[in-house]
């Protein structure tokens, strides 16, 4: 039986990671897998998660099973940091999820269940997991253009043109904020115009928030998803919180399905339970207990969020040290455009063979389509970047 499977194409994220890992040169350094670094290259816990950690060691009494669905205070806290203080909670069945890769799936999963062969639309590019998840439970799904290449900001009028052939039921998928692959993002006027399209043609928004707090700050981050959230009568979101808490291993993410009509989100609380217990029962526990402790006690969220911020604004003074650097090495402003990225990640806009010869040259990773993770930089190794992206002929 298991001779007979076929061999899958591995991811290429993933792949580069091991790469990496395997490369025997000293000073090789890696731009690729989306996980915060800081200065030294390593991915720190945060100060509130390990406190958290300390206080849950001394107090936890039981390991035992949780909700199907997760913690409801898990629940409380992540809605609230997502949605803000004055929305209306009544709106929102939700779920916790291994991870935000598993929010994604469970969204198309709920997708699948309530509209069978829904087209679920996707910028083009975007999170090759987007593709590859959805290319797995088998759903159809088709690109919107997204990134000028010329420009490497966002193609909105080539966006706007390919969503106004959306139709009613039709699902689109959005990045919150952070657009992971490119880093370029839509101003919040921009975002007006998709809500009110969105509107208009009856399709639902899947909003992937894997990087709120990385990008404009929290709240700003947060405020494409509560625009939408206020708007339109049904949206999904699926949030994680391995960035921006740090707990990548631990696997706590969030789905939040929200509905304007109290007999539909009694049955998708009700789905999202049974979804759960298909796939794997209940969702880990560990990371989500972390994140809510921190998330209800005051003190912990403030140095949460000072710490956060710190991390943000050192990705933001490495965008500037870059392009700075761009400038000097090129002479020209052509990469001016890495300052107004946000998030881990920028995309830079070189071939294949380009991104190629980074590695095999200089032994600088990032990924193959040039999308490269800003955090994993540092003030040393910027102008070696820089360097090498001018020999390159980028
Ligand atoms: C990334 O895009 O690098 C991250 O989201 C990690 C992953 O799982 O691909």
């Amino acid at each position: 039986m298991l001779g007979n499977l076929k061999p899958q194409a591995p991811d290429k994220i993933l792949e580069l990671m091991a790469l990496y890992r395997d490369d025997p040169r000293a000073d090789k350094i890696d731009l690729g897998v989306g996980v915060y670094k800081n200065a030294l290259g390593v991915t720190p816990i945060m100060r509130a998660v390990k406190a958290a950690e300390k206080q849950l060691w001394e107090a936890e009494t039981t390991k035992s099973y949780t909700a199907l669905v997760g913690d409801q205070g898990y629940r409380d806290a992540m809605a609230g940091l997502i949605l803000g203080a004055g929305f209306d909670m009544g709106r929102v069945a939700s779920a916790a999820t291994p991870g935000g890769t598993g929010a994604v799936h469970m969204a198309l999963e709920l997708i699948k269940l309530a509209a069978p062969g829904a087209k679920v639309w996707v910028s083009d590019p975007t999170w090759p997991n987007h593709l590859s998840i959805l290319k797995h439970l088998g759903m159809e799904s088709t690109a919107y253009r997204y990134f000028d290449d010329e420009t490497r900001g966002v193609d909105f009028d080539g966006m706007m043109a390919d969503l106004a052939r959306v139709a009613p039921g039709d699902v689109v998928l959005l990045h919150g904020c952070c657009h992971n692959p490119t880093g370029a993002n839509l101003n919040p006027t921009q975002w007006g115009e998709v809500a009110a399209h969105l509107e208009k043609t009856g399709a639902v928004p899947l909003i992937d928030l894997a990087y709120q707090g990385f990008g404009d700050g929290l709240e700003a981050d947060a405020a494409a998803t509560r625009l939408l959230a206020g708007r339109l009568p049904e949206v999904l979101i699926a949030a994680s919180c391995s960035k921006n808490f740090g707990i990548y291993r631990e696997r706590a993410g969030i789905l939040l399905a929200l509905s304007s009509d109290p007999k539909a989100k009694d049955l998708t609380q009700g789905t999202l339970a049974y979804l759960n217990r298909q796939n794997f029962s209940f969702p880990p526990d560990h990371g989500a207990r972390l994140v809510t402790m921190i998330l209800t006690d005051p003190a912990l969220k403030a140095d949460w969020m000072a710490e956060l911020e710190e991390v943000r604004k050192n990705m933001l003074a490495l965008r500037e040290q870059l392009a700075q650097e761009l400038r000097r090495v090129t002479g020209s402003d052509r990469f001016g455009f890495i300052a107004q990225h946000r998030g881990m990640f920028s995309r830079l806009g070189a071939t294949p063979e380009q991104v190629a010869a980074l590695r095999a040259d200089h032994g600088i990773y990032m990924v193959g389509d040039s999308r490269l993770n800003i955090a994993g930089l540092n003030d040393k190794t910027v102008p070696i970047l820089a360097e090498a992206i001018g020999a390159a002929g980028i």
